[in-house]
């Protein structure tokens, strides 16, 4: 592993060496890709959601420790619009905290009441938000570190319109953020660290650019066409009902996009096509890329094809380093 550039408020806060950070991803953040992240010099967040019952998590916690070689690791807490969605939140935060994870990120609405519960316990926790208003309120709720998230994110970047980087600059001039800043969304590329941390961000995060790492465990023919993909190759949908999320273009997003085109007003207009146990089983488990909303970001478009994790973020490291040199060169005196 190569020597991290810079260490900041993020990589104390998480015990990581580099300020990178790969968010929780659902059916994905498995043991094994948590591990491999951890042993990069990252954090990774374990998704409870993706596990049926408390024996399928706690064997994945268990199985994540032996992962990390001793490392801390993290567990992903995403909470729902709807109460009844949520159900599983709080088990599987106390079933982490018997595992000894300390490391949190939280996802979604109302997490105030989840933060002082992780606090209560000797957690840290870090909130991502979709919105600077979202991002204050977490900072206000107590959250030890807030992820800003654009609208280029994988997965749901909520109802935002304003891209990664304006909204990051938006935010770090403006002084209102006293807690560590971590910027996401259309992240692939070390020069893009350099550029986050030039706005004053104490790291970032990452979830689409790792999708082509070997320890992400889907369909080889999955990775083969990730591999193929480029930064057209997203959509984002469902922004009508208030729920958006950011897709690879394949059949089942085109035809998603055509009922909301055509005015659905409601869930039930879409019948089967939002369930994302398709991308679960017809995807990643059997390879079918063209079915299934599949949680995509352009910054895909920065993989050419399947790495182990490891050497992904050392080149992240590298592009790093040379946008720095790029820079010093660029600003030394003739
Ligand atoms: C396949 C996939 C699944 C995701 N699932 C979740 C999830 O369950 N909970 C969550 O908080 N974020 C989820 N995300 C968002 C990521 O944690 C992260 O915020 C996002 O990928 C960063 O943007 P990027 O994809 O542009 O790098 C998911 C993203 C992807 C690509």
């Amino acid at each position: 592993m190569t020597q991290a550039p810079w260490p900041t408020r993020l990589t104390r806060l998480f015990g990581t060496a580099y300020p990178i950070l790969g968010g929780g991803l659902m059916w994905l953040s498995d043991a094994r890709y948590v591990g491999a992240l951890t042993r990069a010099g990252c954090m990774g967040f374990i998704t409870p959601r993706s596990f049926t019952g408390t024996s399928a998590l706690s064997e994945e916690l268990q199985r994540c420790s032996e992962h990390t070689q001793g490392r801390p690791f993290g567990v992903n807490l995403t909470l729902s619009a709807r109460p009844e969605a949520n159900a599983g939140v709080r088990p599987a935060l106390d079933l982490a905290l018997a595992h000894g994870v300390r490391h949190f990120e939280t996802a979604g609405y109302a997490p105030d009441a989840l933060i002082q519960a992780i606090h209560a316990s000797g957690g840290v926790v870090i909130h991502k938000a979709s919105s600077l208003r979202h991002a204050l309120a977490a900072q206000a709720a107590g959250a030890d570190a807030v992820a800003l998230v654009g609208m280029e994110e994988g997965g749901h970047p909520g109802a935002n319109e304003l891209p990664t980087m304006l909204m990051g600059a938006l935010a770090l001039a403006r002084g209102q953020f006293h807690v560590p800043l971590v910027l996401g969304g259309g992240i692939g590329h070390g020069s893009q660290l350099v550029a986050a941390m030039a706005l004053g961000a104490d790291g970032v995060l990452i979830g689409s650019r790792f999708l082509l790492s070997e320890e992400i465990s889907t369909h080889p023919a999955y990775k083969d066409h990730l591999a193929r993909c480029d930064e057209h190759s997203t959509m984002r949908l469902l922004h009508t009902l208030g729920n958006t999320w950011r897709v690879l273009r394949n059949d089942t997003a085109r035809d998603v996009d055509a009922i909301e085109r055509a005015g659905a007003a409601d869930y039930a207009a879409f019948g089967g096509l939002l369930d994302s146990r398709v991308a679960r089983d017809g995807c990643y488990r059997d390879g079918d890329w063209r079915r299934g909303m599949l949680s995509l970001g352009p910054s895909i478009g920065f993989g050419t094809r399947i790495q182990p994790l490891a050497e992904i973020v050392d080149e992240l490291i590298e592009q790093a380093r040379s946008a720095l040199s790029h820079l010093d060169a660029s600003t030394a005196s003739p």
